[in-house]
């Protein structure tokens, strides 16, 4: 098989070092890769495939005889540089939130929407870590029985807010057992031993924006603009691994094992619900792992045709790194991306 030209923007932060790790694991067909950071990793190298390569300060002159750019450098760097590597010829798989409501732009799931793909004009947007998960899991539930309204309540660990965060709880941690004040950071309070109602910044609604991300992303993935959504998520001391409670109201009767039954059956899912021996997934069991996990599945008492579940995945493989490469992979499987077609 012929290989590609990645570039991995963002390579030295954790969802960049995820991109090599997942890169290397699926032996993704590649003929060269560029590390690419900002000016204060300049120089360091890193090792792909046994290899050591240097990571490079990211410019515009980084995308030349590019095939495809993975980005997962913050919204500020790819709203700039995204848009060069597109226009020099790589197909751009973007992280960050920069042009994910971007209507000319697919957001995409390829277990839920990977014929989305096929419009995208140099740019093609990851989702949300929160988001990825719960729809991998909603959507084959919404083909046998239309989804009318969704809460998502989520626990989120600190390694969605990047390595500063995760430095931070490490060392809070230390801090409060040893009988120390902490100082936060990253947060705006403590987050060791301790739980936030804020991530992302504030909005006039009184959501924060990554819960309005969630309602906007879900419906833009799922096609399904008139789904009822609302969401609360919640920053934890946990190192890896998203959990969402997700409560579900369907048009139609649905029941637990109706539920199981088709998640069993659902590409990504990995159903894990026996509360006789306490079986439910959970951050810590799921930290490294590629699927997305669900438990807990039982009837909404408040509510009829409704369904409440616990879902939980790697936020940094399925929820960032490894999504963005399924969508490579995609666009390999389909030839909708031409090695050494770039310039
Ligand atoms: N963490 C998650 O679970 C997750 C999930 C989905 C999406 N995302 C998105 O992915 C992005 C990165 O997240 P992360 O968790 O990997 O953060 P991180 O650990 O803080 O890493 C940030 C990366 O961005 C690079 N960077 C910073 N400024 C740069 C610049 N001017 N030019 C080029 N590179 C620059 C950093 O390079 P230096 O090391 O040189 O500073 C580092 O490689 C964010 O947009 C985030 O929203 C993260």
């Amino acid at each position: 098989m012929d290989g590609y030209r990645v570039a991995v923007v963002g390579a030295t932060g954790l969802v960049g070092q995820e991109f090599i790790k997942v890169l290397e694991e699926r032996s993704f067909p590649m003929t060269s890769i560029h590390l690419l950071a900002s000016d204060r990793s300049a120089g360091k190298k890193l090792f792909v495939n046994h290899r050591e390569i240097e990571v490079k300060e990211t410019a515009p002159e980084s995308f030349k005889k590019i095939d495809i750019a993975l980005f997962s450098a913050g919204s500020e760097n790819s709203r700039y540089f995204s848009p060069i590597a597109a226009r020099a010829g790589a197909v751009v798989i973007d992280n960050s939130s920069a042009f994910r409501m971007v209507p000319a732009v697919p957001l995409v799931v390829p277990e839920v929407n990977a014929e989305d793909i096929k419009w995208h004009k140099g740019i093609i947007a990851n989702p949300n870590c929160s988001t990825i998960q719960a729809v991998v899991v909603l959507y084959p539930l919404h083909q046998a029985n239309p989804i009318k309204r969704i809460i998502f309540d989520t626990y989120q660990s600190v390694s969605g807010t990047g390595a500063a965060a995760v430095e931070e709880l490490t060392v809070q941690a230390k801090q409060v057992l040893d009988g120390q004040a902490t100082t936060p950071h990253v947060y705006p309070h403590q987050i060791a031993f301790n739980v936030l109602p804020e991530i992302d910044v504030f909005l006039d609604n009184g959501y924060t924006k990554e819960e309005w991300k969630m309602v906007e992303e879900t419906r833009k993935i799922m096609h399904a603009d008139d789904i009822a959504i609302s969401a609360t998520c919640v920053r934890v001391p946990v190192f890896t691994g998203h959990s969402e409670a997700i409560h579900v109201e369907f048009s139609q009767p649905i029941s637990p094992d109706e539920a199981r039954h088709i998640l069993a059956q659902a590409p990504g899912v990995k159903l894990l619900d026996d509360t006789a021996i306490s079986l439910y997934p959970h951050p810590w069991s799921v930290a490294g792992s590629d699927e997305v996990f669900v438990g807990r599945i039982r009837r909404d008492a408040s509510q009829p045709n409704s369904l409440v579940m616990w879902v939980v995945a790697d936020n940094l493989r399925k929820g960032a790194a490894l999504n963005a490469i399924q969508i490579a992979e995609e666009m390999i499987k389909h030839d909708w991306v031409k090695p050494g077609g770039a310039k």
